[in-house]
């Protein structure tokens, strides 16, 4: 199969040919990747089980990880959703379009039965991006849209890198440069009172803290806790993601300087035992290491930058084919808190204490 790469300039709109191609792409059930402000996505039209049942395969995604369903306007949600309460209403109003992700009851035939993987809720979200809204409007459906990665690689933030995972495997992708915040939405489901954050994102934990008496982080779960929910609630989150293909370890210490020191006699070592080595730093001066490839993600002072990079530079192992990886961490606040739950799925779990 042919990629259709379309590129888009400045100013995006529904009447741009470029968008008309791809909704009309869209309509007729076939699969187009488009850029949004957290991660690209890969789209097709949430009622039609044939083009949804594409997205799966096109990614090697298991059935069973239900998929965010994009909207361009408040509206869309009458045809989609049985019950719209009053506190996700207001979640709404305050951060849509934006990163985002509402599960909410879905209504009876709303959409193919595998977006939803056979649950009775719909997760929902409005992308803060002119070239998604535009083509979802366009396009007149809602769209079913996964990450635009092959699943288990790190999720794609510009065009290039859903084309070096899918080219052939889909019909289109609208290259709208690279997105803004880089990791996926905050995806968060009300039960009563409370607020449950399923998975960590471009939305923080402050900001929700807000809007609603309790907050509670999924993410912060101990293991045994976890045991005790009868499912994992964000049936995503108990699969391997965003992993690189070398072997990533984190190292956590109370001094810089140790950390740096440890970091450095592991890669000497693994140096020597003939291992392609990198680290990912959160460090100005990139020069602090030596290694293969050393790759600075951003610092601790503009965590929202090194979110952007994380996905990025993760791919950028990949490419120089480097089998060992040494990353720092960084302070787990604001967008901090989901940049370090990426990047330890990414390891794996794997972390040292030093
Ligand atoms: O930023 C994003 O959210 C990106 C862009 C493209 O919008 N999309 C994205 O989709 O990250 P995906 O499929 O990679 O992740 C969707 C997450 C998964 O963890 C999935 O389990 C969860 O949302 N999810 C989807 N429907 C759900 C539901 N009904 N209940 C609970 N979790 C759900
Ligand atoms: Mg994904």
């Amino acid at each position: 199969m042919k990629t259709t790469v379309w590129t888009l300039q400045e100013e995006v709109g529904r009447e741009l040919p470029e968008i008309k191609e791809a909704a009309r792409f869209l309509r007729e059930g076939k699969l187009v990747a488009f850029p949004t402000e957290t991660v690209y996505g890969l789209g097709a039209d949430a009622r039609s089980d044939q083009a949804v049942e594409r997205i799966f395969q096109a990614k090697g995604r298991p059935s069973d990880n239900p998929l965010i369903v994009h909207i361009s306007e408040i509206a869309q949600l009458e045809g989609l959703i049985a019950d719209f309460p009053a506190k996700a209403s207001e979640l709404a109003a305050l951060y849509w379009p934006g990163p985002l992700t509402m599960v909410l009851p879905v209504k009876a035939g709303a959409v193919s039965p595998l977006v939803t993987a056979g649950l009775s809720t719909v997760a929902v979200r409005m992308p803060d991006h002119p070239a998604a809204l535009a083509l979802i409007q366009e396009a007149g459906c809602p769209v079913a849209a996964p990450s635009a990665n092959l699943s288990g690689r790190p999720s794609p933030t510009t065009a290039r890198h859903v084309l070096e995972d899918l080219e052939g495997k889909i019909d289109g992708v609208l290259d709208g440069g690279p997105c803004g915040v880089g990791l996926e939405s905050t995806v968060v489901e009300w039960s009563g009172d409370v607020l449950h954050i399923l998975r960590p994102g471009g939305i923080t934990q402050e900001q929700l803290s807000r809007h609603a008496d309790q907050v509670l982080n999924a993410a912060n779960l101990t293991a045994r806790e976890r045991k005790v929910q009868e499912q994992p609630r964000s049936p995503g989150m108990k699969y391997t993601h965003y992993a690189p293909r070398g072997k990533l370890v984190i190292v956590k210490g109370e001094s810089q300087a140790e950390v740096i020191d440890y970091i450095q006699a592991q890669l000497d070592q693994a140096k020597k035992q003939g291992e392609t080595t990198g680290v990912l730093t959160f460090q100005s001066d990139s020069r602090a290491f030596r290694a293969d490839l050393v790759e600075a993600c951003g610092t601790e002072g503009d965590l929202s930058l090194a979110a952007s990079r994380l996905y990025g530079c993760l791919r950028s192992f990949d490419d120089l084919g480097v089998t060992r990886i040494w990353a720092e961490s960084c302070t787990e606040s604001g967008i901090g808190f989901a940049l370090m739950n990426r990047l330890r799925k990414a390891a794996g779990d794997r972390i040292v204490e030093i």
